[in-house]
């Protein structure tokens, strides 16, 4: 199985953590989303102790919340020792509705409004990212009227591309988000931020890329920070102590993809950023990275129940399913690859071949391309792989289909989290 947390039992019904899909689909309900809070809280473990143990002091993980947000999952990032990455004032109401500490808040974005500002300051979030010039100004002027002193770090881009989805690319110089160092704007934007009054500058963040499976593009973000730092500590006497590098390490969704070994990768990014430090004799500062797919989307799956087949002849074949990409837009956008399994059928042969398709009106509605399942019936279960991140959160309601129910799988029971949306919520804002 892709992952260990899945598994086949004597029915021959595809289980996660141990729960037996078919069950869940019958007490739940389908389309349904199945989160294994066991499976997250193992994640959220492999980066606290790898940064703890290989980084310096006061370093740590920040779950990226765009990856996957609702209200039950802050609980369980704060006891996992988890920061959080939040990117819109939505974000941070779910985080804090959750009971998270708005000083492990990391706020993200590269259009902040006036009242997001203001509401992130009066909600006191820890750290704001800052994007760019506009953010710096209208934040210190917002902190100084409110007499505090903010915590920020300055979103730079490295220019690094990590050979991922261009869409999913975030640290090349050409894009709308951060301060390109290479056309020293970057060095500009340090400068006015240290001279401002309301705000303490602690250090730097950049975000290379989405899905990197090797340490290597971290490092080479590594070395165009720290000459960056080092330049910045010449002529403006200010030292880094904050470096974010970022989210980033990839998943598999596929037994071709590789396995990411995240501790491995962690190990050889601290020596990589000790070296580099002891060469310029730079005090080497505390690392916050911002997973969010690697955290989730292993712990996640979607089960759909069949609706039925239709085969065009001479053409192909097509299995329906009754959600699609309102629950999980990414093959439709980025042709996304996915493991799909018949999960009430798994012993049966799989020599049917066909492509999954949603039931949006619209041809791109699809979940996945000339894939091998046993032939379906309608009423069958079918469940897609590693959903936990990116789904959820991109979810709508196109075609005013109600999103599904998200439920949570933890020492082998299951407990709603998000319940399935009704009609009344279709037209709840409606007037
Ligand atoms: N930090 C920043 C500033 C980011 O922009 C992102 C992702 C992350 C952290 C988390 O990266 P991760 O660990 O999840 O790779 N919708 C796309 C993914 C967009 C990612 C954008 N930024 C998808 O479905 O693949």
């Amino acid at each position: 199985m892709l992952y260990d947390n899945l598994s086949v039992n004597e029915l021959g019904h595809l289980t996660i953590g141990g729960l037996d899909t078919v069950d869940l689909a019958d007490r739940f309900g389908a389309p349904l989303y199945v989160l294994d809070e066991d499976q997250v809280r193992a994640n959220c473990r492999t980066y606290v102790q790898a940064l703890g143990q290989y980084m310096p002091q006061g370093s740590y993980p920040l779950f990226a919340g765009k990856a996957l947000c609702f209200k039950g999952l802050y609980p369980i990032l704060d006891s996992e020792g988890m920061g959080a990455d939040v990117v819109s004032p939505g974000e941070i109401y779910t985080a804090l509705a959750g009971g998270f500490p708005p000083e492990k808040l990391y706020f993200h974005g590269n259009n902040k409004t006036d009242e997001d500002i203001q509401y992130a300051l009066e909600s006191g979030v820890g750290h704001f990212i800052v994007d760019n010039h506009h953010e710096l100004e209208r934040l210190d002027r917002a902190a100084g009227e409110m007499g505090i002193c903010q915590k920020v770090l300055l979103r730079v881009t490295p220019g690094i591309d990590p050979h991922t989805l261009q869409a999913i690319n975030t640290g090349r110089i050409d894009c709308q988000f951060g301060v390109p160092i290479e056309t020293g704007q970057a060095a500009r934007f340090v400068q006015s931020a240290v001279g401002m009054k309301n705000l303490e500058v602690l250090g730097f963040h950049s975000h290379i890329g989405s899905q990197i499976f090797e340490a290597e593009p971290f490092c080479d973000a590594v070395d165009i920070l720290l000459d960056f730092a080092d330049q910045m500590r010449k002529e403006l006497g200010f030292t880094v102590r904050v470096l974010n590098l970022g989210g980033g390490f990839g998943v598999r969704y596929k037994e071709s993809d590789p396995v990411v070994d995240i501790p491995g990768n962690i190990k050889a990014l601290s020596e990589h950023l000790k070296e580099g430090c002891a060469a310029k004799d730079y005090p080497v500062p505390q690392i916050l990275l911002e997973p969010g797919r690697s955290i989730v989307a292993n712990a996640g799956l979607t089960l759909y129940r069949v609706g039925g087949v239709k085969t065009i002849e001479g053409y192909r074949s097509y299995i329906t399913v009754n959600g699609g990409m309102t629950d999980n837009p990414r093959y439709a956008l980025y042709q996304a690859p996915y493991t799909v399994l018949p999960a009430d059928r798994m012993n049966d042969q799989r020599d049917f071949q066909c492509t999954i398709a949603g039931r949006c009106c619209e041809s791109g509605d699809l979940i996945q391309e000339n894939i091998m399942m046993p032939k379906a019936e309608r009423d069958d279960l079918i469940a897609v792989l590693t959903t936990g991140a990116y789904n959820f959160t991109m979810s709508s309601n196109y075609n005013r289909l109600c999103r599904p129910a998200l439920v949570l799988v933890h020492a082998g029971q299951a407990r709603l989290a998000v319940r399935r949306q009704t009609f009344e919520d279709l037209i709840a804002c409606d007037l």
